[in-house]
């Protein structure tokens, strides 16, 4: 299935959530902290196990921004785009954003709950605030060895 996701390691994931109410998400959950997406291969066992259908299962995993279909990249970048950070220039750093180098997946999210430090983002589970563009073009040479 996955590095990190064997078919034994989901069925026992299923096995713990399986009955439960409300198992779907937090079952979710659990496959994407383990491997970091929701691999193509889980969808067919889950949605047999929950007895829903695949295109259910679709529809939830699609309609939740942090669930993945593909293997994340190395690094993450996150960037507020709701009102309070627009008004105090997100879209200055969603285009300087576009020049991250390709193992960076940018991401649009609407609320960090610091809208009091607007500008902000988050890069790799860090949160960023009263960010501006030359700031967000030095995150790439911070990661440089
Ligand atoms: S609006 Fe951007 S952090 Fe709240």
């Amino acid at each position: 299935m996955t590095d990190t996701l064997t078919e034994d390691a989901l069925a026992a994931l299923i096995e713990q959530h399986r009955g439960r109410r409300g198992a779907l998400l937090p079952l979710l959950h659990a496959v994407q902290a383990t491997c970091g997406y929701i691999p193509d291969a889980a969808i067919a066992p889950i949605a047999s196990a929950l007895r829903i259908s695949r295109a259910e299962l679709e529809g939830v995993i699609s309609f939740y921004a942090d669930f993945r279909r593909s293997a994340p990249n190395a690094h993450r970048l996150r960037i507020c785009r709701a009102e309070s950070c627009r008004a105090m220039g997100s879209e200055a750093l969603w285009q300087a954003a576009q020049s991250a180098p390709s193992d960076t997946d940018i991401e649009v999210v609407y609320c960090l709950g610091a809208c009091a430090a607007s500008p902000a983002a988050e890069y790799d589970g860090r949160l960023l605030c009263r960010l501006d563009a030359a700031r967000i073009a030095r995150l790439w040479q911070e990661d440089q060895p």
